[in-house]
């Protein structure tokens, strides 16, 4: 018998044969890394983009909910970054080297928000800022370890990779690094800390000699949440902190400018030493950028002339397409703040409560977590508190999930965590609910859930 998983990958192939043609010998030309693709005979290659669409190279039309993984707040293709990209292409030039005017303002527009920066620098990536803050840790503090927590992602560098070992008490886990390549010796200079779970704080008094910061994701992508809990375990750490002389980092990659214009800090009221920005930064242009107080900060420019200064910098850096791409953006967000984040939290919640409550009258095993704009779906209805309590491996419900969502028109990353972005309207949240749904019900049809 042909189950409705069946037909969707048949539907599928021959739906997608320019990106299956195109792809046929990708393993020889380029590696697609872990994160981009679905379980798809052959990656899904996006030709265009528009607002809260994408095309793909077959023509077909996708609800685009990776949004440039949550780096296009306000949609593909919106006309300010257009027009400030095009101006600074056909006008000034696309790459210097040296520093450019066009930094200037971007870096006000970070400091001006309300968070810890009091002066920024730029790099080209999320994994690049926390790179360099952990390093600024460090040197700041003449420490070595880094504590991070469960669930937690911080940038493709060996620091920034750290699960915690399933096989380790939940209160007290242990750093291990995701996949093969990485020395053993990283992990003497890491500490896992259990989310959302005072012990963390025991955990950061027994080693406050050795540690130079923590770090955190104010709501975590793996893990999207914004309950009130979650503000008074921030306000918590950020004292335990204090009184350890450890250092607070927020890496606000994400969370920064999406959950409000002064990210999680403004939302929660609580500010850290140290911030990395990333994605929403650059308009959509490759960017990162470390900020905090102004001693700590300070080294970023002292190679040489203090012993603790730091060695940064790179070909790339403040390159001025993402500092013209980030200033648009940024303006229209700084412009907009009262009705662009009430309206992009409330899209998140109207969809996350949509198939909540699809899924609950109908008695799925399926959920929604949400933190604003930020979501994903999970197929489990135990509660999820830390990332624990996520289902290991991806199920073939999932799976096939995610390939019925495909072929009714909505992409969601390989990742699966998912953005909502100004571009969305209501009708688009509302259309996309009657896909999931569908798509919900196709798997019951064949017994998956
Ligand atoms: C919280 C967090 N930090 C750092 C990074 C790394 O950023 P990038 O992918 O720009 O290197 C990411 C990427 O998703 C992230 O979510």
């Amino acid at each position: 018998m042909t189950t409705q998983g069946d037909a969707v990958r048949v539907r599928l192939a021959n739906k997608m044969v320019r990106s299956r043609d195109l792809t046929a010998t990708t393993g020889e030309l380029m590696n697609m890394g872990s994160a981009a693709s679905l379980e798809m005979p052959h990656p899904v290659l996006i030709e265009s983009a528009q607002g809260a669409y994408l095309t793909d190279a077959d023509g077909n039309d996708y609800i685009d909910f990776q949004i440039g993984f949550g780096a296009l707040v306000l949609g593909h293709k919106h006309p300010d970054i257009q027009k400030a990209i095009l101006d600074q292409v056909n006008d000034k030039g696309w790459h210097f080297g040296l520093h450019n005017p066009g930094q200037i303002p971007l870096a006000e527009q970070i400091i001006k928000a309300d968070n810890c920066a009091e002066r920024v620098i730029f790099c080209n990536t999320g994994t690049e800022a926390t790179m360099y803050a952990i390093r600024v840790m460090r040197a700041f503090t003449d420490k070595p370890k880094i504590a991070v927590f469960n669930g937690s992602y911080h940038g493709a560098h060996d620091y920034g990779i750290g699960i915690a070992d399933p096989d380790s008490p939940a209160n007290a886990p242990q750093w291990r690094a995701m996949g093969a390549g990485v020395p053993d010796g990283i992990a003497s200079h890491q500490m896992m800390l259990p989310y959302r779970s005072e012990a963390a704080f025991d955990l950061i008094r027994a080693n406050k000699g050795d540690l130079a910061g923590v770090i955190i994701e104010p709501a975590q992508s793996s893990n999207p949440q914004m309950g009130d809990d979650i503000g008074v375990f921030l306000q918590g750490l950020k004292d335990v902190c204090a009184e350890c002389d450890v250092l607070l980092m927020f890496d606000e990659v994400i969370t920064g400018f999406r959950f409000a214009y002064g990210g999680a800090q403004e939302f929660y009221r609580v500010q850290p030493d140290i911030v990395t920005y990333g994605k929403i930064l650059g308009g959509g242009c490759p960017i990162g950028a470390v900020g905090g107080r102004a001693d700590i900060m300070h080294l970023f420019s002292a190679l040489g002339s203090d012993p603790r200064g730091i060695m940064s910098g790179g070909t790339f850096s403040g390159n001025p397409l993402s500092m013209a791409a980030g200033f648009a953006q940024l303006h229209y967000l700084d412009t907009g703040r009262a009705e662009i984040y009430p309206k992009i939290n409330a899209l998140g919640q109207r969809l996350a409560d949509g198939i909540n409550n699809y899924a609950r009258s109908n008695d799925m095993a399926v959920q929604v977590l949400n933190a604003g704009s930020m979501f994903q779906i999970y197929f489990t209805d135990l509660p999820i508190h830390t990332a624990r309590d996520i289902p290991p491996g991806k199920s073939q419900a999932e799976t096939d999930f995610y390939l019925h969502l495909l072929d009714k028109g909505i992409l969601v990353p390989g990742t699966r965590r998912s953005f909502v972005s100004n571009a969305h309207t209501e009708k688009i949240i509302d259309e996309a609910i009657s896909r999931i749904c569908a798509s919900l019900d196709c798997i019951r049809e064949d017994g998956l859930i």
